[in-house]
């Protein structure tokens, strides 16, 4: 119910009086009373004025249990939300609620991370305060085959989420990292559970850097944060919920189609690499083309000098810019 009350009072904007709080919500005063002294607990500057209610007086940026219920204005995605001061890794966490039986749509949030891990056995930067980090926890019915389209699906919602919820122009580098200005600030992990092509579960782990901070040498060339680049003071709960709502109509549109075809023309539109020259690193020889987009089995469609197009699997395969990162 303070998740209730809190989403009630910031669409508000305004006093919103204890006996409309008691009826929407089906409770008695007190109960309403001591709602609110929690959430005064947690942080939230509430005022309580007699004969008119109570007003959520200004909103600074709070991340937590309530914050982020509060915004999950969505069906099943993000439901329930799990919220930790501190994990060592959200996908572990997810792992493990997963084979507890969470349901779909259980999402698994910490405000730092300290094992936070990237792809190909790498760390994530994960301080406290900043930044983003989240396991969305899936469990499909659909063929195993299209288990490695959803980080497309993901990468698609967090670009187009983050552009809906502030100023930043994000862009896509295949297969799904999320780039502003040619910096990296969001990256995916998902690891999934599969027995005789029986999927248990996909978790889907997501970094998104938000506010300014010093990166580890090794990303700091690539790294960059939302903040910085677009120059606007952000909530990460907003962002998150954003993300969310996204990445919800996206995932139902690629399982309604039980294919990532829907997406493509959106997923290319914002393909950062698309019809520019790139580098193919494959462990077999590297080789440059130009990136024409991907198809609907999210290879990506690079053009040799030949004038022969080759679709290339993500698996082993990294794309680079022909003088960088991007
Ligand atoms: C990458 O290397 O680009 C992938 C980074 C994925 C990081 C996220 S943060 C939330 C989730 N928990 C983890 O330990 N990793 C992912």
């Amino acid at each position: 119910m303070k998740s209730k009350i809190l989403a009630l009072l910031r669409e508000r904007g305004d006093y919103v009086s204890g006996q409309e709080l008691c009826e929407r919500f089906q409770v008695s005063r007190t109960a309403v009373w001591k709602a609110v002294g929690q959430l005064k607990k947690e942080g939230y500057h509430i005022e309580a004025v007699q004969n008119r209610g109570y007003l959520l007086a200004e909103e600074k940026e709070l991340y937590g249990q309530y914050e982020l219920e509060s915004r999950m204005n969505t069906k099943w995605a993000g439901h329930p939300v799990i919220y930790y001061d501190s994990l060592t890794s959200t996908n572990l966490q997810a792992k493990l609620d997963a084979e507890k039986g969470a349901a779909e749509g259980t999402l698994i949030v910490a405000d730092m991370q300290t094992a936070g891990r990237g792809r190909k056995g790498r760390a994530w930067s994960s301080p406290a305060g900043a930044n983003i980090y989240f396991t969305l926890i899936l469990k499909p019915r659909f063929a195993v085959e299209l288990a490695s389209m959803v980080t497309l699906v993901m990468g698609l919602a967090v670009a187009e989420g983050i552009r809906e919820s502030c100023s930043a122009q994000t862009w896509i580098k295949w297969p799904n990292d999320i780039v502003v200005n040619g910096k990296k600030i969001c990256g995916m992990l998902a690891e999934m559970s599969v027995e005789k092509e029986y999927i248990h579960y996909i978790v889907m782990g997501v970094g998104i850097n938000v506010e300014k901070q010093a990166f580890p040498p090794e990303v700091a060339a690539v790294a960059g944060t939302l903040q910085e680049e677009c120059g606007e003071k952000l909530s990460r709960a907003s962002l998150l919920a954003g993300v969310i709502r996204a990445f919800e109509s996206c995932y139902e549109a690629f399982l309604q189609a039980d294919s990532f075809a829907p997406l493509v023309e959106r997923y290319n539109a914002l393909l950062v690499n698309k019809d520019r020259e790139v580098r193919v690193l494959d462990p077999k020889g590297e080789y440059q083309g130009i990136a024409r987009g991907i198809n609907e089995t999210g290879e990506l469609l690079v053009e040799l000098c030949d004038g022969t197009v080759t679709p290339v699997y993500a698996g082993e395969v990294s794309v680079r810019g022909l003088y960088g990162y991007v």
